[in-house]
């Protein structure tokens, strides 16, 4: 068979140097210079030509990004399917002859021929990124001009990267860097803040003793007190959230947390003229927790509840055995009366030092929802329709019993 001279080898590197010339017409219409061969070699040459462009075709498809070949004034040339999905159309016909923006109105398409049009100028390979944000996708737009392109015809290679993802876990990982360096600060001043704090609290229980109760004294006395409280609170809260400590999980009762919050928040709640009400009845399973750290959850949650109630208002805590996406789950629920959460503030709430509150740290819930994510739960705040603000505290609980 290799000794025949009427056969042809399909692969093309096999093509005898020496044979003659003669022009061929391509896809295009253009003359272009092929060997002259005889009948039986023509048809294996088109069938070996439409194996390429197939190949190729294929190739291309394969690639999940999209990428469109574009002619210098960003006319589409070719595309593959990922390009052709994007812009909803079924066939590549639609779209090729077209200007690139005609794939899909948003990003990536609108930068594309901003970046032909750069391209053009400077005919240097060109990278940028756009965020599109109807569709919160981030795209890597990698653009350069084509070289040794056989009819002398200018083209634009583009291909367009969905990297949202690999953009947003960037963004959180710079987000917690700066949150583990920002908390070791915030721990050390509230740390070394805490020592004269006590001192002023020493000094203010001596000045007491020796100079007895007079009423003259208790005004100023009182007003120290409480601003000391404050301060005490804020720098625990900011040592909380700066040094947060791993949790050790121990199986408990999640009604013995709860029954300690509401007796924690009762003074509270009494001062505001606010109602506590529990719907906790029956036996939970018992729950993975470390009791301590559960109970500054709900007693964070109570007070902030308590907070923004009415006067006369009531705040319910539910809790109830569920099942979540096919596991058993325990959820808390507290709602309150009062105005509800800024619908443009849920996305924030969670965020350490957002605050809305007069002398609020902004760090109350931030902290709830770091405990419950060490305990393997969620944390979410909705708005009621019928009113108030409802935090929903959920934890797994076991699933062999
Ligand atoms: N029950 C609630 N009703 C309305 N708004 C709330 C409620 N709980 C929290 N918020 C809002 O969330 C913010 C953050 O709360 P938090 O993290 O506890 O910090 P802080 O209480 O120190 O302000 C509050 O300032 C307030 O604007
Ligand atoms: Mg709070």
């Amino acid at each position: 068979m290799a000794g025949s001279p009427r056969r042809r080898p399909t692969r093309p590197t096999d093509t005898p140097p020496t044979a003659p010339e003669a022009p061929t017409k391509t896809p295009n219409g253009a003359q272009r210079v092929l060997p002259a061969r005889p009948a039986t070699d023509t048809i294996d040459l088109q069938s070996l030509l439409r194996r390429a462009v197939d190949d190729w075709q294929l190739t291309f498809d394969a690639i999940e990004s999209p990428i469109v070949l574009l002619d210098s004034t960003g006319t589409i040339h070719r595309l593959n399917r990922a390009a052709q999905k994007l812009s909803g159309k079924d066939h590549y016909r639609e779209l090729i002859g077209h200007a690139v923006e005609a794939i899909g109105p948003g990003e990536p398409w609108a930068r594309t021929a901003e970046v032909v049009w750069r391209i053009r100028h400077s005919r240097l390979p060109t990278v940028v990124q756009s965020h599109d944000e109807k569709t919160r996708q981030t795209w890597e737009i990698q653009a350069s001009l084509l070289e040794g392109d056989p009819l002398g015809q200018e083209r634009i290679i583009v291909i367009a990267r969905d990297i949202t993802h690999t953009v947003q876990l960037q963004t959180s990982l710079r987000r917690s860097e700066m949150m583990s360096a920002l908390g070791s600060l915030v721990a050390g001043v509230a740390h070394e803040v805490r020592n004269p704090l006590f001192s002023i609290s020493a000094t203010l229980d001596a000045f007491e003793a020796r100079f007895g109760p007079d009423q003259e004294h208790q005004r100023y006395i009182g007003i120290l007190r409480t601003e000391l409280q404050r301060l005490s609170r804020l720098m625990q809260e900011l040592l909380d959230y700066g040094k947060p400590r791993n949790p050790d999980l121990q199986p408990g009762a999640i009604t013995d947390v709860i029954e300690d919050a509401l007796r924690i928040s009762a003074r509270l709640a009494r001062t505001r003229r606010v109602r506590l009400v529990t719907r906790a009845e029956g036996l939970f399973p018992l729950v993975a927790m470390d009791r301590n750290r559960l109970l500054e959850v709900f007693q964070n949650l109570l007070e902030n509840a308590i907070q923004h109630s009415p006067a006369g208002g009531t705040v319910t805590l539910a809790a109830s055995e569920r099942v979540i996406e096919g596991l058993p789950t325990l959820e808390c629920v507290i709602h309150d009366e009062g105005p509800g959460f800024r619908e443009e503030d849920l996305p924030k709430l969670f965020e350490p030092f957002f605050t809305r509150r007069r002398g609020g740290t902004g760090l109350g819930l931030s902290i709830v929802q770091r405990i419950v994510e060490q305990h393997g739960g969620t944390v979410s705040a909705a708005n009621v329709p019928e009113g108030g603000a409802q935090m929903r505290v959920r934890l797994p609980l076991p699933t062999a019993r």
